[in-house]
């Protein structure tokens, strides 16, 4: 049935396919920057957390009943321990991207996205029609030209701490620019949390930086966080507004309460053990 695309992947040697590779290999190609995926121990301390509790899974959506206490506690903690007022559970990094994407950028509001942002932003941009302009890649010159050229209702600005592709950091400025023209700034630091800053924290923290309100931090779960899932920290307003129109928030199962619980006490075996994990990941 897809034959002619098939063969049109093949040829332009783009062709991939799913593998299994030996556990004993030394693994640096993966996202599990701190080795907590064999982490037995931790495994372990989750499925003591969940057990204390009665209901197990999600069942439903998070504002129908499947909203449970670790999620809760999980928010309340990383929203405490980066210094956000509230924060928000959600199933994976791309539902994330989605729904801070298409529910934020409303009707005479402008998105300035890098050009090198990831891949579940960029499809969630493709919903906005002309509400979307990219800037040339942590091109501090080229952010500024557009922020002045585009005036809106809202300006916001998408990031990432750590850009997935390059590997390189956001351009410090990018936070200063965001504070000067009071733009709402979206960091996806799905690669620094784990990796950058005195508490391994991620860009906010590796530049210092103070949070205000229209600072929105997302992160993923499946990478330094050795679990599944993702979250998203920001101001009590705009947590309550994505709760009421994000619709991968909405209309999807709430995210998995044992993966939550995972990330939750793996994010707390890295503060305790943190001088450790910072001379590893040096
Ligand atoms: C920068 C970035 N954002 C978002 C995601 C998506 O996160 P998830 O894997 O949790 O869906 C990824 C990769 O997975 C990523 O590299």
């Amino acid at each position: 049935m897809y034959k002619n695309e098939m063969e049109a992947i093949k040829k332009a040697g783009r062709f991939r396919e799913r593998n299994f590779y030996d556990d004993r290999l030394e693994d640096l190609a993966s996202n599990d920057y701190l080795g907590l995926s064999t982490n037995k121990k931790q495994f372990k301390k989750a499925v003591k957390l969940v057990n204390e509790y009665e209901t197990k899974t999600s069942k439903a959506s998070m504002l129908v009943n499947g909203y449970h206490p670790i999620h809760r506690i999980f928010e309340k903690s990383m929203a405490k321990s980066n210094g956000f007022e509230e924060g928000l559970v959600v199933g994976s990094g791309f539902l994330a991207n989605m729904a801070l994407i298409e529910s934020l950028v409303r009707k005479g509001d402008m998105l300035f996205m890098d050009e090198e942002y990831h891949a579940s932003g960029v499809m969630a941009s493709g919903l906005l029609g002309d509400r979307v302009v990219k800037f040339a890649h942590n091109d501090i010159d080229d952010l500024r030209e557009k922020l002045s050229q585009y005036p809106a209702h809202r300006q916001i600005i998408a990031v990432e701490g750590i850009y997935s592709m390059g590997g390189d950091l956001c351009a410090k400025e990018i936070f200063d620019i965001a504070e000067d023209t009071k733009a709402i700034l979206i960091v996806d630091e799905a690669h620094s949390a784990g990796v950058l800053g005195a508490n391994l924290l991620g860009i906010f923290e590796h530049y210092d930086i103070t949070i205000n309100e229209r600072h929105i931090k997302m992160g993923t779960l499946g990478k330094a966080y050795g679990s599944y899932g993702a979250y998203i920290l920001a101001s009590t307003h705009i947590v309550s507004f994505l709760v009421n129109r994000a619709k991968p928030i909405i209309y999807s199962t709430a995210p998995s309460v044992f993966d939550t619980a995972l990330a939750l006490v793996n994010i707390k075996h890295i503060a305790k053990n943190i001088e450790s994990y910072r001379t590893q990941i040096a």
